[in-house]
């Protein structure tokens, strides 16, 4: 049985023991999903690297897993955690066993790759691992997730209980596309998350703004909304060494070109012109999204 065929006990859990957990939890946490229309643009890079820029500047940060199907920012992040957002859900293991420290600042809940058994848990379940994460996160000052590519309902489902989204594109036309394909689904949502464009693999300072004010006039005009530029990344090959030495960039070489770019990023979001708050309510409502995401339905990426 999945949540979606019987949502109503989970819901009634919920909110029982949401009004129990009180309302009044603190809500300074920021929650930012990484998203993309596209696969590989860098959204797992984009992920870890900015978690790791804003714990270097003294802000707490977890960095969730969240791409359920093809899950690696354990990889980049140079951690081998022993258990999983599957163990958690699956009652292996407790959330807080679950995180790990890393030795770069954020801490981090890994996900299994390739977990379909994530389909299979049930209401209990999912319930008992929504409010564990709910509780954890709080005392955060910024929840990241990576979140899978793509543009089936899951995926913005998911992206929709996110108060905000960066969304990750890269100089090609595929990913122009599918990130203008994105943008237009989440817009289409009565309350679209808050989005910010961040373009990435930019072969210069120059093309990467002529790329977002490309993106942002292309919204503009279809769409009406003018999506503002958080940062852009250039393209480093210091970038393919770091993840080959599992180590974040901006430990890997401090001062390369892509880590001064992940600083002024982290430094935009820091200062959030576009910031959120996360209210208990919609940080319920992601992580139940996150819950009940199925990543046999979802759209893999190309
Ligand atoms: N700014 C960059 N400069 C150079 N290579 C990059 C950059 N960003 C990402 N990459 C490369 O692109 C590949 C895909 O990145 P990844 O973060 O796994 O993408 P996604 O999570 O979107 O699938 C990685 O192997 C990485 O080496
Ligand atoms: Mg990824």
């Amino acid at each position: 049985m999945t949540a979606a065929s019987s949502p109503d006990q989970a819901d009634t859990l919920r909110r029982g023991s949401f009004a129990a957990a009180g309302r009044s939890l603190p809500t300074r946490l920021r929650c930012l999903s990484i998203a993309s229309g596209k696969g590989g643009v860098g959204k797992t890079f984009v992920a870890t690297g900015l978690a790791c820029a804003l714990a270097q500047k003294g802000f707490r940060v977890l960095l969730c897993d969240a791409d359920l199907g093809l899950a690696n920012a354990d990889i980049q992040m140079g951690v081998d955690p022993r258990y999983t957002v599957q163990d958690v859900v699956f009652g292996r293991t407790t959330l807080a066993e679950a995180v790990v420290h890393t030795p770069y600042g954020p801490d981090l809940l890994a996900s299994a790759s390739g977990a379909v058994d994530m389909v299979e848990m049930g209401n209990a379940r999912r319930q008992m691992f929504a409010e564990e994460l709910l509780r954890f996160s709080v005392g955060y000052d910024f929840l990241i997730l990576d979140v899978a590519a793509g543009i089936g309902s899951n995926i913005t489902t998911f992206l929709l209980a996110s108060p905000e989204v960066l969304v990750v594109v890269a100089n090609e036309p595929t990913s122009i596309m599918d990130a203008y394909s994105l943008i237009k689904l989440l817009n289409r949502h009565p309350s679209p998350p808050a989005m910010q464009i961040l373009v990435n693999l930019a072969r210069s300072i120059g093309e990467g703004e002529r790329l977002a004010r490309r993106l942002a006039g292309i919204t503009q005009r279809f769409l009406g909304i003018s999506l503002p530029l958080v940062g852009l990344i250039v393209q480093d090959p210091v970038v393919g060494d770091a993840i080959r030495a599992r180590i974040p960039v901006s430990v890997f070489a401090p001062r390369s070109p892509a880590s001064q770019c992940l600083a002024d990023v982290a430094r935009a979001v820091a200062e959030g012109r576009m910031s959120r708050r996360v209210t208990v309510e919609n940080l319920d409502n992601l992580f139940h999204q996150w819950a009940r995401y199925d990543p046999r339905a979802a759209e893999r990426r190309a």
